[in-house]
């Protein structure tokens, strides 16, 4: 990352009570800032009703700095010259009067360091706290116009969940675009922070060699999996409970990893550029009949079962969930982009809780040779088998175990022709070690910037709805009979194998 600019910054955190202020966002900007890619004069002020002082903010935020910054890189030093930084001020958000308190605070604690410059407002907040918070702070004067030629700069960060189906999404949109302009608005979706992520786009246009394969003559389809061995964490239950995998994983992190590997490449490396092409590919998403919705989505909920060898609970038995709850803790689509590169190619989406294993990966099957003139040899501790020729497989893995890998079938030494499956691995651990910055240190200092390339756009979240709710309202109109049908441990339901018909493959088991 370059340095940003040098005028002054204040973060003002609403929420900063809440578990991800302390998880990721003062983790993140003590990283930036003892990396010096935020001023020396940062200012950050955690704004939540919660009854607190400075002192005792500064102390919290001490131990959530020593417990959650990445690589060991906590220093008690640094960590006490950034603590000058942090205030705290205490707010109800539905306290229209409360805000102007907050303004003579901000500008108070802005005067230490001479003329505000970018302020950045987080709202890590319940969601629909979002328009209310920003109706009161356009209605006390905290916004500034786009593109008013002096300081201070305004831009507003929102965490997710953004809307519960596009009707939601399309009026947070109507809200929060009353009080700032498109480009003052950044939605977050960590996953589009992650290197990985990002490395999607370097690795597909940074390389002449992969682009042209990409598309429906060489590609044979494409996975998408994220896979999570935990269930419910602590707390988590009466959230997840209203919001279920489609709409904790897939509208969101999923959609954007699709994507980031199947849209045009951009005229122009730009924030406006890229989020148009992602659009495109967004509208050009298939199925558009919702007529057979249980052929090609499929959901399912884990039972209990066991995960690493340990007993794990079902769902239903989960802290904060309802006994007889039909949430879906696991979704799987089979998908495709209707354009001239992808039409035809299946794309298959999966995620889900307390899963087999935890990985997050895309992986480009691509078609076999035309003439199968050799066999592949598969082999376990007790045998060998043969196999017909396998495809090469391209595998972005985002997580664990960061890695680009190409499989290539290669003669396996001897006598006769046969072949072997092998790898070649490009593993960032081994060539970058400890340089990984976390998601949020990226997404926190592009916001700082302006730049708005890895944040979601009105029109793409509004789109991606427009995709995902009839899925939802038909699930709504058609509990599952069959809850819960996976076990906790196991590779989720069985009925998401059908999604393959009938083609030779199927999940990978990664
Ligand atoms: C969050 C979801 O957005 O992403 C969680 O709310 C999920 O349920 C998490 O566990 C996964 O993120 P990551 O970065 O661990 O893959």
């Amino acid at each position: 990352m370059e340095s940003t600019s040098s005028h002054n910054v204040t973060v003002l955190i609403f929420g900063a009570s809440g578990d991800l202020t302390a998880r990721k966002i003062i983790p993140a900007l003590y990283n930036l800032w003892v990396n010096c890619y935020i001023p020396r004069g940062l200012k950050i002020i955690g704004v939540a009703r919660r009854e607190k002082d400075d002192t005792r903010f500064r102390q919290e935020m001490r131990d959530a700095c020593q417990q959650n910054v990445r690589d060991g890189l906590f220093d008690s030093n640094a960590y006490a010259a950034f603590a000058g930084s942090l205030h705290y001020h205490i707010l109800n958000f539905d306290d229209r009067e409360g805000y102007a308190g907050l303004k003579e605070r901000l500008e108070e604690i802005e005067t230490e360091n001479g003329p505000a410059g970018t302020r950045l407002f987080y709202l890590s907040v319940l969601p629909n706290q979002f328009g209310m918070i920003a109706r009161h702070l356009g209605e006390n004067g905290f916004i500034s116009p786009p593109d008013a030629l002096e300081l201070p700069i305004t831009r507003l960060i929102v965490e997710k969940p953004f809307g519960r189906d596009l009707e939601s999404a399309r009026a947070l949109n109507t809200d929060l675009q009353s009080v700032l302009d498109e480009k003052q608005i950044f939605r977050i979706d960590h996953y589009l922070g992650k290197e990985t992520v990002q490395n999607l786009l370097s690795f597909r246009f940074g390389n002449a060699i992969f682009e042209p394969l990409f598309n429906n003559h060489f590609v044979d389809h494409i996975q998408i999996s994220a896979l999570e061995n935990l269930g419910m964490e602590a707390g988590r239950g009466a959230y997840y409970d209203k919001s279920g995998a489609m709409r904790d994983m897939v509208q969101n992190h999923l959609i954007q990893l699709l994507c980031f590997i199947a849209m045009e490449p951009p005229s122009v490396w730009g924030g406006k550029e890229i989020r148009d092409e992602k659009l495109k590919a967004l509208k050009a998403l298939t199925p558009k009949s919702y007529k057979n919705v249980d052929e090609w989505a499929i959901r399912g909920q884990y039972g209990p079962g066991s995960v690493n060898g340990k007993q794990a609970p079902g769902y239903r038995e989960e802290e904060r969930i309802a006994p007889q709850s039909n949430t879906p803790t696991y979704v799987a689509l089979r998908v495709g982009i209707d354009n001239w590169r992808w039409a035809g190619t299946p794309i298959y989406l999966r995620s889900g809780k307390r899963l087999a294993t935890r990985a997050t990966e895309i992986a480009i099957v691509f078609k076999k040779p035309p003439l199968q003139f050799f066999k592949t040899i598969e082999c376990d501790q007790n045998s060998c088998w043969m196999i017909d020729t396998q495809p090469n497989v391209l595998t972005f893995r985002i997580q664990p175990d960061e890695r680009i890998s190409l499989c290539l079938s290669v003669k396996r030494p001897g006598m006769e022709v046969d072949l072997n499956s092998v790898d070649m691995n490009f593993l960032f651990k081994e060539t970058y070690a400890n340089i990984m910055p976390d998601a949020y240190e990226r997404l926190l200092i592009d916001a700082i910037r302006g730049d708005t390339t890895l944040f979601m756009r009105s029109d793409e979240i509004e789109a991606a709805w427009e995709f995902i709710t009839p899925i939802l309202d038909h699930w709504e109109a058609n509990p599952c009979a069959d809850f819960p049908n996976y076990a906790a441990g196991s590779w989720g339901p069985e009925a998401a194998d059908r999604l393959f018909g009938d083609s030779t493959y199927g999940w990978r088991k990664i």
